[in-house]
């Protein structure tokens, strides 16, 4: 008798599509097999189960930013998503960058968690300070090649090279925000030249040579230093092609795309404003055709959402001041499910791209898979339930999408963290503390 069993469940398990009951036991998987009871059980016949997906960047403006953002607001978030897990990225304020502000984010996040989480530390000239405690309690580097929202920049190759070296010595992914900021200032500066300087030319300020010129760089680096790589979110058709090229040479690195350049276009940006500003920009048609194929020939390794929340005051300004960023951890999956019943991705490549990978790769323990022992963390869908992405029903504390008044064919139902169901019919209706995977206890 288990404490509670999910029954009849359609999810992969062991590498197949399979239909099986779930026992769970101590907030654990403790069996799967084809009839199992229960104290407690969720019927799961005509759903589709996943395990909680796991988002490995996100921004949840703590410290320094929570009019944004905060782990209350955001952990409901992700559960809204599917999500149990996340790694935060470190441009807060302060930016994390050193054992001081890495403690001080540790502090302010312990409490409010109810998802589990990890933390970057961000490159900046204080990462030849790294020592192997500071290293142990954290998920990863991140590097920024060029300038976004906070003031992690390392525009400096040889700063960017020993981030690289830094990595390699303490074993740590390093991941990287690949847009080369020499090419983006001659950009920024022919733009205004020119008289081109303005929303409508942010994809092409921050074209696919932007981007391509740091990932040609950062994969040369990974190369060189035997540094494992994450290039995040992959927005061109270049970027692509070069990643094509370095995994069919064998190197070990990763990659990663977003929901909102898989889901929208310049032409989309453009009716949307500043609200879909986002860095790496939104690019063409082409560009995010390329993506797809990419995605579907199992070339990208992880869908992220890299959440970044900023309050619409912060978007209804001028283009120059109008901060970049577009929040996306409780539309990924509603937007994934829907692509799926449009046939343009399969289930396995959500699970692959989701879970598995993230879990894999990131090495975070008991996640990712439905597999005894694994933390009892699931993510319940309807596949054919439609609804209409609306402000009134999301989380996050900025309140908006760029995806409202979509209507998709797919939805979220259930979220069980810890063995406990706690987003249930689009209400949070259990709390279950979350634990940072990188800090002992
Ligand atoms: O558009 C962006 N917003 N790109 C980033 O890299 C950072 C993010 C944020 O934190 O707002
Ligand atoms: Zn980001």
């Amino acid at each position: 008798m288990h404490e509670l069993v999910l029954k009849a469940c359609k999810t992969f398990y062991r590498g197949r599509l399979v239909r099986c009951d779930i026992g769970v036991d101590s907030g654990k998987i403790t069996a799967v097999a084809k009839r199992l009871s229960a104290e407690h059980t969720i019927d799961c016949s005509h759903k589709f189960v996943f395990p909680g997906l796991i988002d490995v960047h996100v921004h949840f403006r703590v410290p320094g930013n929570e009019w944004k953002e905060d782990w209350k607001t955001a952990g409901m978030a992700a559960l809204h998503g599917g999500v149990t897990a996340v790694l935060d990225m470190p441009n807060n304020r302060p930016a994390i960058c050193d054992e001081k502000t890495l403690s001080l984010k540790e502090r302010s996040v312990a409490k409010a968690a109810c998802i589990d989480y990890g933390f970057y530390l961000g490159v900046s000239d204080k990462i030849n300070e790294l020592n192997e405690r500071v290293a142990q309690r954290i998920a990863g580097l991140k590097l920024y090649m060029g300038a976004t929202t906070g003031d992690l920049l390392v525009k400096d190759p040889v700063l960017q090279r020993e981030a690289f070296n830094v990595a390699a010595r303490f074993g740590k992914l390093l991941a990287v925000h690949a847009e080369d900021q020499c090419t983006l200032e001659q950009n920024i500066a022919s733009a205004k030249r020119t008289g081109r300087y303005g929303l409508r030319y942010h994809h092409k300020i921050r074209n696919a040579k932007v981007e391509a010129v740091a990932i040609k760089n950062a994969l040369a680096l990974a190369k060189q230093t035997q540094a494992f790589l994450h290039i995040c979110h992959v927005s061109g058709s270049l970027g692509i092609e070069l990643i094509k090229e370095a995994k069919a040479k064998r190197l070990a690195f990763s990659c990663g795309v977003t929901p909102h350049h898989l889901f929208l276009i310049n032409r989309d940006v453009e009716t949307l404003g500043n609200v879909a500003k986002v860095n790496p920009s939104i690019k063409t048609k082409q560009d995010r055709k390329a993506l797809w194929q990419a995605l579907n020939s199992g070339l990208i390794d992880i869908i992220e959402s890299d959440h970044a929340p900023h309050t619409l005051e912060e978007k209804q300004c001028e283009y120059e001041n109008a901060c970049s960023g577009i929040p996306g951890i409780e539309t990924m999956l509603p937007l994934l499910l829907d692509a799926y019943n449009r046939k343009l991705i399969s289930l396995k490549t959500i699970f692959d791209c989701c879970c598995r990978n993230p879990a894999r790769i990131f090495c975070l323990k008991g996640k990712g898979e439905i597999k005894i022992g694994n933390d009892a963390d699931f993510c319940i869908v309807d596949l054919k339930r439609e609804q209409r992405i609306g402000s009134e029903s999301l989380f996050t504390k900025c309140g908006w999408s760029p995806f409202e008044g979509r209507r998709l064919k797919g939805c979220v139902e259930k979220t069980v963290f810890k063995g406990v169901l706690c987003f249930d019919d689009g209400q949070i209706v259990a709390h279950v503390k979350g634990k940072n995977f990188f800090v002992g206890g």
